[in-house]
């Protein structure tokens, strides 16, 4: 089998997305086009990718540069042909290659995968994905002799009144072998109604070399729809994440509104977990099994055990573990691991802080750069108190401890493993072991005080 390299189209300006940045870089579902487009070709076997960048080029290489992609420089957008003429050294003769677009993210491995069993099966030069659509218009044409042998593409806008007519269009995805490539390059002429080098003209000029091309025609022609403005970005977000969340479902999960819950594209979830409405599943998320998420929940990079219970809530870059409740309102913050059973109530910040399993903190407190043991019961209204204006300072909590409500832990600080907090009290020196430590005023009443 020849070794597969893809080449990946994005050096247009996509005016029509009225943006400052470059149009491959929109996301959908949290992931820019042109990396939807890179997965695919990875999901396919790709050795070698070359991304074609123009306009925007340095920020599209910029936002690539932790893929294995290399890029060819397009400096005028001449045409999609003169677009690949300019990874020309990327083109082996003996290699096949695909032919992607940066904005056509729907595009998915098992259609590429047909295409190539297709090409190959055939033993074709170049292998072509068409579909029969209703409302060709501004699609190029597959023109097709007498007996639907393929003759050649023709663009839309060089198309004749009749060639119009044909609803078969061309998806502009196509597996050449590179010697077809390459030699259908060299013949590319640009005198047509747009001016341009347009690649699919070497379909043409390799059947007229003798050599094979045809078209493999799929019922679906979404999957290569390309956004061009924020309307059809938005229905490509639609697509992707019916897709994402039926494939949840297929595995196991529960979404009572599919249509109100959206999962970006690397999340992972577990079996028999439940999905509210109103999730928002961000980034490297990854959900346990029978956990409940939802109502209105944002979790973005969070990593939940099993048996989680998270509702009405936000967490970011944090962990949670099995059996624990978080909500209704609270608010993680990055860089917390909290425990297993933990109670995280309503109206709770936490940020840079451990919990230890057990622990409750059931209601309007503020944790922030804090190592809190197991068993701990936070009391109403406790605040780490992490912050001088200049410095943050860590409060150190041990096992087993009561914090009476209203208490200020002054950090830097520690307390001991056993020990009761007075309510009320600012806690401003450690506290050892199995102590009652109290730290406010002693009550008076003045009698009569309100008569006088
Ligand atoms: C292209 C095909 C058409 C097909 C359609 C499917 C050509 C000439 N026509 O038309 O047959 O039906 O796709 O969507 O290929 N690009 C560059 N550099 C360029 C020109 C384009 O990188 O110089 C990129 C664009 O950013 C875009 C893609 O190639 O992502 C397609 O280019 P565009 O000019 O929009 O071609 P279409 O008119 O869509
Ligand atoms: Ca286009």
């Amino acid at each position: 089998m020849n070794k597969l390299k893809v080449i990946i189209l994005a050096a247009g300006e996509g005016k029509r997305m009225k943006s400052k940045l470059p149009k491959v870089l929109h996301k959908v579902q949290g992931k820019t086009m042109v990396e939807h487009v890179i997965d695919t070709a990875e999901g396919c076997g790709a050795e070698d990718i070359c991304v074609v960048v123009g306009h925007g080029a340095e920020q599209v290489k910029e936002a690539l540069k932790d893929r294995k992609v290399s890029f060819a420089l397009q400096e005028k957008q001449l045409g999609t042909g003169h677009a690949v003429m300019q990874a020309g050294d990327f083109i082996d003769e003996d290699s096949d290659i695909l032919v992607l677009y940066g904005d056509t993210p729907l595009i998915t491995p098992a259609t590429i995968e047909k295409l190539l069993d297709f090409h190959r099966s055939e033993n074709n030069s170049i292998s072509i994905i068409s579909a029969l659509i209703d409302d060709p218009a501004g699609y190029g044409r597959i023109i097709r002799d007498k007996n639907g042998s393929f003759l050649k593409n023709v663009e839309h806008k060089d198309a004749t009144e009749e060639e119009r007519l044909v609803k078969e269009v061309n998806s502009g995805i196509y597996c050449f072998k590179g010697s077809a490539l390459k030699k259908g390059l060299s013949l590319l002429k640009n005198d047509n109604a747009q001016g341009e080098y347009y690649l699919p003209d070497t379909l043409e000029i390799i059947l007229k070399d003798g050599g094979r091309v045809n078209a493999m025609t799929v019922a679906d022609a979404g999957e290569f729809a390309g956004v061009n403005s924020r309307v059809q970005l938005a229905q490509a977000e639609v697509a992707m994440r019916k897709r994402i969340n039926l494939k949840h479902m297929e595995n196991g999960v529960t979404m009572i509104d599919p249509e109100n819950t959206y999962i970006e594209s690397d999340v992972v979830i577990g079996m028999d977990t439940v999905l509210l409405p109103g999730c928002v599943l961000e980034g490297k998320t990854v959900i346990g099994e029978n956990c409940t998420v939802g109502p209105n929940s944002r979790l973005t990079n969070m990593k939940l055990g099993n048996g989680v219970k998270f509702q009405y809530s936000t967490g970011l870059d944090s962990s949670v573990d099995d059996g624990t409740t978080v909500g209704p309102y609270a608010y993680i913050r990055p860089d917390c691991s909290i425990g297993k059973n933990v109670r995280i109530g309503d109206f709770v910040e936490v940020k840079n802080s451990n919990v230890g399993d057990g622990t409750k903190v059931s209601h309007l407190t503020y944790i922030g750069d804090t190592d809190a043991g197991e068993r701990i019961n936070f009391g109403c209204g406790t605040v780490t108190v992490n912050y001088d204006g200049k410095k943050k300072f860590r409060t150190v909590i041990g096992d087993d401890v009561f914090i009476g409500c209203n208490t200020n832990l002054v950090a830097p600080v520690k307390v001991g493993d056993g020990s009761y907090i007075a309510a009320g009290s600012t806690i401003t020196e450690d506290v050892p072991e199995n102590c009652l430590a109290i730290a406010r005023e002693r009550q008076t009443n003045k009698s009569g005080w309100v008569k006088r």
